[in-house]
C-alpha cells in the first residue's frame, strides 16, 4: 500500500506494536498500511458513514487483513471501549468536529497513551482546546503535499495537572512544538500572507469595526513575523 505523504507521516507516528484505532477510516488505507509495515497487528477502523465503511471493508479483505483490521460503524469515540486502542488516530476531519469527538468519549481519551490528530480547518481552535483542557502536546509536525500545508498534532490527555503557563493566543494559532525549519518559514510566511490579502480587502476604514479588524491584522502579522525572525 503506497499512501499519501500526510497519511504516511501519519501511520509513521504510531509506535510499535501499538493497539491502533483509525477514527474516520474512510479507504482504510493506514489500517492496511499499519499491518503491512508491521507497526501494528491490532487496529479497529471505523467511520460513521456507510458508505466509506465498505470501501474500508473491501480493501481490508482484498489485502486479507481482516484477522489485524476490525471495522466498526459509528460516530467518532463511540466505537470504542475503554483500553481497546493505545493510540488514537482522527485525521482529515475539521479541528471542531475532532474537539468535539473528544469532549463526548473523555472515559476514552483518558485511557488511551496517545492521540494523533490531523485537522483539516479550524487547527487553532482545536489547539486551543487541547491545551486549555490538559492534554500535553507531544509531537507537532507539518507536511506539505499538492501546495498544501498539512498539521498534524500528537497529544496525550493528562487528568488533573495544568500542563502549560504563559500561552498566548498566537501560540494556537502558530503551534508550539513545530520544527523550526524551512517548512515551518513557508508554514509562517503563509499565515502572513493570507493576513496581507484580508488587509487588502478591507475598505472604508472610517467604519470601527473595519479598522479594529485592519488593526487585528496588523497585530497578527507584527507577531508571526516575530517568529519568523527569530528562526531566519
Ligand atoms: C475526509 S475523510 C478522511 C479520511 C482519512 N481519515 C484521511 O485522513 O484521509 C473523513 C472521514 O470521516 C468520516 N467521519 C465524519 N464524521 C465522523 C464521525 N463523527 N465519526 C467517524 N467518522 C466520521 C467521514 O465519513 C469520512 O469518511
Amino acid at each position: 500500500m503506497k499512501l499519501s505523504l500526510r497519511l504516511e507521516k501519519i501511520a509513521n507516528m504510531i509506535t510499535k506494536d501499538a493497539k491502533v484505532a483509525d477514527i474516520g477510516t474512510d479507504h482504510g488505507y493506514i489500517p492496511v498500511y499499519l499491518v503491512e509495515n508491521n507497526i501494528s497487528k491490532s487496529i479497529i477502523a471505523s467511520d460513521v458513514n456507510k458508505k466509506p465503511l465498505k470501501k474500508a471493508i473491501d480493501i481490508v479483505k482484498s489485502y486479507k487483513l481482516n484477522e489485524f483490521i476490525e471495522l466498526r460503524l459509528g460516530s467518532g469515540l463511540e466505537v470504542l471501549d475503554e483500553n481497546e486502542s493505545d493510540e488514537i488516530i482522527i485525521a482529515g476531519m475539521g479541528g471542531i468536529l475532532i474537539k468535539d469527538l473528544l469532549e463526548a468519549r473523555k472515559n476514552i481519551v483518558k485511557n488511551a497513551k496517545s492521540l494523533i490528530l490531523q485537522p483539516m480547518q479550524a487547527q487553532k481552535e482545536l489547539r486551543k482546546y487541547l491545551i486549555e483542557n490538559n492534554y500535553e502536546i507531544l509531537e507537532e509536525v507539518l507536511i506539505k503535499e499538492d501546495q498544501r500545508i498539512y498539521e498534524i498534532i500528537k497529544v496525550r490527555f493528562d487528568s488533573n495537572k495544568k500542563i502549560y503557563e504563559n500561552i498566548d493566543d498566537i501560540d494556537f494559532e502558530c503551534g508550539i512544538k513545530f520544527k523550526k525549519d524551512e517548512l515551518y518559514k513557508e508554514f509562517l510566511q503563509k499565515k502572513i500572507d493570507e493576513y496581507e490579502n484580508i488587509k487588502s480587502k478591507l475598505k472604508d476604514l472610517d467604519n470601527e469595526k473595519i479598522k479594529e479588524k485592519y488593526e487585528l491584522c496588523d497585530e497578527k502579522i507584527n507577531l508571526i513575523g516575530g517568529k519568523l525572525s527569530e528562526i531566519s
